[in-house]
């Protein structure tokens, strides 16, 4: 563009943006109160203690209540929703992994936008990582499924990225009918696992449940749609604890099977028990346990969940509204007249510009750098470090574990028919350089707000609509 098509804006003036974790800038006397009980109680760990107030396990009732929540009513007393506090979300996902009973030989499908640990946890359990192309939300496409399910297939991984659901109503349909015929065939089902680290609360609509439907159409919170739902506590999530994951299910017997697994690999389940670590062995533990102090802190954080979430989707209405002003598309809700996206992150996808693939990507480098210049914290999304499947070199290179597994193990040697290079999910890679996106602190005034729609001006102005 000359400089005559160019517009005239004026530098906004610096300001100061404060680098921004929801959750923890939410921590009051409430958390500081929480803390202090655990250790005045000198009870730090979730079993017993002196006097062991048994935080992690409340926790867990309230989790389970709060995920089986509608959005906006109250807490319902009963679910049939289990839960188990872990110490991180990528542990969490290495449970629910082996408690599905993923192992050698087997496949698990998942998007090639999420973080490494969704990856890690796959091969860490030995199994063979499949990659499926996303769709405009980023996240896994319904309609590409399908074509990645072989008779090896056991798990399932949708990632609801940066707080923007899935199709995941779509994507539950698409397994059922994968399921129905399955069984036809004598084929074992594939489970759903949700990888919800990214999404805690935001809500989706379709009917839970990968072989036959639980209940009718309606809106769930994220998390319940499949077999089973991870979370993560870290610094960067909607609520925090420093670390902590949480993993919900609606099937007991595989709870107890997460419960098991996450200890020491024993179900406690005698009556009345024996051991503190339980009494029926049903495998190898991972030592997993969530403590007292981690439990305390996500309790108080969990009531207040709904409140950072809501302040999150006001700001981000304002940011997106901007950028449909200036004629770009932000990134699509999986389900437009029922948003329930957690407004963590505010993507766009740049206007039509070069042709060529080097091009686009000199382009999106240049509009993050001009962003980054407020401190608005943006990434182009083709070097969002690990969270793009061709930047996690280990994957690429098909690094081994100890002793050559996942790679060399016989019965994965099908593996060979897998890559995991740029271009093994080509809508997914038009998509990662041509979108931008910026995060969407908790706690903004409106003076800080309009600070970063005229930053967001100047950048388009000056850089984006050249
Ligand atoms: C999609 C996804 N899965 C899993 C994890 C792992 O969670 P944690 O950091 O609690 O281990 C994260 C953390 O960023 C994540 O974003």
């Amino acid at each position: 563009m000359t400089d005559k098509g160019k517009s005239k804006v004026s530098k906004p003036d610096a300001f100061a943006l404060p680098r921004e974790f929801p959750g923890a800038v939410w921590y009051g006397e409430e958390e500081i109160e929480a803390v202090t009980r655990v250790l005045r109680n000198q009870s730090p760990f979730r079993y017993y203690g002196p006097r062991c107030g048994f935080e992690v396990r409340q926790f867990e009732e309230e989790f389970a209540r709060f995920i089986a929540s509608k959005p906006g009513e109250a807490w319902p007393e009963h679910t049939d929703l289990r839960v188990t506090a872990v110490n991180s979300g990528a542990g969490a996902l290495e449970v629910a992994l082996d408690a599905l009973g993923v192992g050698c030989g087997d496949e698990v499908i998942v998007q090639g936008f999420m973080w490494i640990a969704s990856i890690s946890a796959i091969i860490r359990n030995r199994a063979i990582p499949v990659l499926v192309d996303s769709d405009d939300t980023l996240n896994m496409d319904p309609e590409a499924i399908r074509a990645r399910v072989t008779p090896r297939t056991k798990v399932i991984m949708p990632v609801p990225m940066l707080g923007g659901c899935a199709r995941i109503g779509a994507i539950m349909a698409v397994v059922r009918r994968i399921n129905a015929e399955r069984a036809a065939q004598g084929l074992p089902p594939v489970h759903v696992l949700e990888d919800c680290a990214q999404a805690l609360g935001a809500h989706a609509r379709g009917i839970p449940g990968s072989i036959a439907p639980i209940g009718e159409e309606g809106v769930h919170r994220v998390g319940v749609f499949g077999d089973v739902g991870i979370f993560s506590l870290q610094i960067n999530k909607n609520i925090t604890a420093g670390e902590g994951g949480v993993i919900v299910t609606r099937d007991p017997e595989l709870h107890r099977r997460i419960e098991a697994l996450h200890n020491v690999g024993y179900a406690r389940d005698g009556e009345p028990a024996q051991n503190w670590y339980g009494d029926t062995p049903l495998g190898w533990g991972q030592g997993r346990r969530m403590t007292e102090l981690q439990g305390a802190l996500a309790r108080v954080q969990l009531w207040k969940l709904d409140a950072i979430l809501d302040s999150m989707r006001r700001s981000h209405a304002r940011f997106e509204a901007r950028v449909r002003e200036f004629g770009m598309t932000p990134r699509p809700r999986a389900d437009a007249e029922n948003p329930g996206d957690t407004g963590y992150y505010c993507i766009f996808r740049l206007p039509p510009g070069p042709d060529d693939a080097d091009a686009k990507i000199a382009r999106g480098r240049a509009v993050a750098a001009a962003l980054d210049e407020w401190g608005l914290h943006p990434w182009f999304l083709h070097d969002f470090e690990v969270h793009v499947y061709y930047n996690i070199q280990p994957l690429v290179e098909k690094w081994p574990m100890n002793n050559g597994c996942p790679w060399e193990c016989e019965r994965n040697a099908f593996h060979t028919a897998y890559r995991y290079e740029r271009g093994a999910l080509p809508r997914l890679d038009e998509a990662l350089i041509t979108t931008v996106g910026i995060n969407v602190p908790s706690r903004l005034t409106p003076e800080d707000e309009e600070n970063i729609l005229s930053a967001l001006n100047y950048g388009y102005e000056t850089v984006i609509r050249q």
